[in-house]
Formats: structure tokens, C-alpha cells, sequence
């Protein structure tokens, strides 16, 4: 018989992760401290159990046979069969430590704790426990049911043989495992920062509008959405705090400096989808902005872009975050990006990359435009960074 696995917290994340694992053939025991969310999960993992039958990814009666195996809870206790707890509550460290302490005294000796933290450290949510050596991130992304990709990251304390169980375990669930250091952001939150940022900054000095450099990184980058499409749907208040926190810890290093026009839409109420109105109205009759077509501001927009997200996946190597393939394997399975930044590198050449930054840098005198001195080893030595 396959481990059980608990899930804590019933909310998007949660019932996404409990629904990926039953799916995977375990029992799962899902757990909220509120019944009302616990009932709302319950319909939601039926609803999309259902819409999976219809479309004939399994039959109706493995869609019984998964739900049979979800069980529903609001008391910690129900975990103390699992082999693995995933929590996944509100983004708070003292509520994640109450919690983590209290189920410690429930679950036998061996089982595996994890977090799905998006922006807390491993360290500090692990260091509230007797055995911090079981315990590691297992970072989903939104939808958990949808994304392929899942970060996997040990903490200083986390030991080797859990960090590889938990690897295997997670990859028999089809999805993407990639490993990573605990630095904020982990992988993807770091990586794509400036795709946001310097969209942002390039809107800021005038450049161009919303919709030209939306134009321009997916009719010239290829990318499904542009960054201020993608902000709108993320929500102005998520994407801007997720910067913000990036920020912050990494000792406000200017690269990831968030930008005022994204605060002040947030301060204004203007979220994005949600609200209504972002970057773009959305509000019935509204019509969608016209970009400029010109196809040298575009370029100039796409290359501007992408070298800095080249620098930062750089930076992420250099920094023994990941390794280079994990960095790209991340890119393209957590947020849909058309190539690996790495592989795109080695595509048009390290030093073009540098030669362009090295002009923004000139120009700017500012450190957000920094060579990653990996990048600057890539060019001088004309090597790859996926071999
Ligand atoms: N939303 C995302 O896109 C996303 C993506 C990746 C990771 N995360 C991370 O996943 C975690 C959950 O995020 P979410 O968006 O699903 O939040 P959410 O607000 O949708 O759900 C949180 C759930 O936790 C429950 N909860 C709160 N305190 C609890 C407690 N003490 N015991 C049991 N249940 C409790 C709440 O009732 C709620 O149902 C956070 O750590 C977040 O950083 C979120």
C-alpha cells in the first residue's frame, strides 16, 4: 500500500496538493482548522475530478476511487498515520510554528514534514522543531493540479536521504522535481524577478506603454503572456509583495527594487482581474489598449528584458542555488517560458549577453545592471552553460 500523506491547510494551495497526491494513488488526509474551507476544498477537488472524467483522463471510476481516498479533517490528530505532512497555511512564521510543533507530537518518527512556503526560509520554519533533520520545502505553484513543477529544498538541517526520498516521491506524482538551495525566491521567484521589474522600469522612463512592451515580449520574445498581462492576473497586491519580500532579503540589493508604478496601483485598488481594473480594465465594454508595432522599440524592449533575466539565472548558478539545467527546467515548468534563460544564452552567444548589460551598466551606473561574473567567465572562455 502506498504512504499516507496529510496536507495542512485547505486553501488554494492545499486542496491543489492533496488532489495532486490522491491522484498519485495515496490516501490523503486533508486538514483546516476552518470547516467552511474544508467543505469548499472538498467540492472544489470534486468539481475537477469530475471535469478530468469528462475529459477522459481517467474513468469514472478511478475519479471514485480518488475521492474515496481523500479524507476530510479539522483535527491535526488525523495525521499521525502519514509518512509525509505537507503545510501549506497562511504565510506566517509564528502560526507555521504552532502548527509544525504540535504536529510534531502527533506523527511517528520518521515522517517527513514540508512546507510549501513561497517566501519564508526552510531554516526558520524548521528551526522550531525537535527534529528539524525531517523537515524541507516542497514548493507547488498555482494551480498545484496544472503546473508540472515543484521546487524541492532542504534546509541546513534537512538530512541527504530525505531530501532524495522526498525527491523521488514527488516525481512518481508526474510532476517536474527540481532541487534548490533555501535563498529567497528559491528558483523561480529570484529568476523572474526582472521580468516584471524592468518591464516596470522600462514603462517608468517613458519607453514605451503597457501594451507595446506587452507586444513585445510575446510577438518578439515569444513568451504566452507579457509581463503586465501576467501581473494583472498574478494580482498587483501578490506580485508586488513577493518583490518587495525578495527585496528585503536579499539586503536590499538593487536588482530586485520594486517599482512605485506597481505600488501605487496596488495602493489604488487597481489588482488586476480580480478588481476589475489593473495595468489594463477589464471591465465590460472596455476596450483593450493599442500597441505601438515598431519593431526596434521592440526589440530593444524584448533584449532588454531578457538579458537581465539571462543575468539573474546566471547569478543563480554562480550562487550554487541550482544547477544550470535545474534553472532552466525551472523557467519552463514553473512559468511557461518559451526557453530555458540559460539555453537562451548559450543560443545568442554569453558575450552578446554581456556586451548588452554592460551598456545598460555603463549607461545607468546602477547595480541592477551588474554583470553575474559567472556570465562574464561564459564570455571570456566562449563556454556553454548547458553542456
Ligand atoms: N497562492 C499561491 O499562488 C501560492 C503558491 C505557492 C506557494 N504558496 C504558499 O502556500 C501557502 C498557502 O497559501 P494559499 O494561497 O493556499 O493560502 P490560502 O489563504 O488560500 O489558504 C490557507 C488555508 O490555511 C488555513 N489555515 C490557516 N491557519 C491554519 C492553522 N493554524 N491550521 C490549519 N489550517 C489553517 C486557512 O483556513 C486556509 O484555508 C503559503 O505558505 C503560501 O506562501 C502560495
Amino acid at each position: 500500500m502506498k504512504e499516507i500523506i496529510g496536507v495542512i491547510g485547505a486553501g488554494t494551495m492545499g486542496a491543489g496538493i492533496a488532489q495532486v497526491a490522491a491522484q498519485a494513488g495515496h490516501k490523503v488526509v486533508l486538514s483546516d482548522t476552518n470547516p467552511e474551507q474544508l467543505l469548499r476544498a472538498e467540492q472544489q477537488i470534486k468539481k475537477s475530478i469530475d471535469k478530468l472524467i469528462e475529459k477522459g483522463k481517467f474513468t469514472a471510476q478511478l475519479g471514485q476511487e480518488i475521492l474515496h481516498n481523500l479524507q476530510f479533517s479539522t483535527q491535526l490528530s488525523e495525521h499521525s498515520q502519514a509518512s509525509l505532512v505537507i503545510e501549506a497555511i497562511v504565510e506566517n512564521l509564528s502560526i507555521k510554528h504552532q502548527v509544525f510543533q504540535q504536529l510534531e507530537q502527533v506523527v511517528g518518527p520518521t515522517c517527513v514534514l514540508a512546507s510549501n512556503t513561497s517566501s519564508l526560509s526552510i531554516a526558520s520554519i524548521g528551526a522550531c522543531l525537535q527534529d528539524p533533520s525531517r523537515f524541507l520545502g516542497i514548493h507547488f505553484f498555482n494551480p498545484a493540479t496544472l503546473m508540472p513543477l515543484v521546487e524541492v529544498i532542504p534546509g541546513v538541517a534537512t538530512q541527504k536521504e530525505v531530501t532524495n526520498q522526498i525527491e523521488n516521491l514527488i516525481g512518481s506524482w508526474h510532476k517536474t522535481v527540481v532541487v534548490c538551495k533555501d535563498t529567497p525566491g528559491f528558483i523561480v521567484n529570484r529568476v523572474a524577478r526582472p521580468f516584471y521589474g524592468e518591464a516596470l522600469r522600462i514603462y517608468e522612463e517613458g519607453l514605451a506603454d503597457f501594451a507595446t512592451i506587452d507586444w513585445a515580449m510575446t510577438t518578439i520574445g515569444g513568451f504566452k503572456m507579457g509581463p503586465f498581462t501576467l501581473m494583472d492576473y498574478i494580482g498587483n497586491d501578490i506580485n508586488y509583495t513577493v518583490t518587495e519580500t525578495v527585496f528585503a532579503a536579499f539586503y536590499y540589493d538593487p536588482r530586485f527594487k520594486p517599482s512605485f508604478t506597481q505600488k501605487r496601483h496596488m495602493e489604488a485598488g487597481f489588482l488586476g482581474r480580480k478588481s476589475g481594473r489593473g495595468f489594463y480594465d477589464y471591465k465590460e465594454g472596455s476596450s483593450a489598449p493599442v500597441p505601438t508595432e515598431d519593431f526596434n522599440l521592440g526589440r530593444q524592449i524584448f533584449e532588454r528584458i531578457l538579458v537581465l533575466l539571462i543575468n539573474e539565472a546566471s547569478d543563480a548558478v554562480f550562487m550554487q542555488v541550482a544547477s544550470p539545467a535545474a534553472v532552466d527546467l525551472a523557467m519552463t515548468k514553473g512559468v511557461n517560458y518559451p526557453k530555458g534563460l540559460l539555453a537562451w544564452a548559450d543560443e545568442l552567444d554569453a558575450g552578446w549577453v554581456l556586451e548588452r548589460l554592460e551598456s545598460l551598466f555603463t549607461e545607468y551606473g546602477e547595480d541592477r545592471y551588474r554583470p553575474n561574473p559567472l556570465l562574464r567567465r561564459k564570455a571570456r572562455e566562449q563556454s556553454k552553460f548547458i553542456l
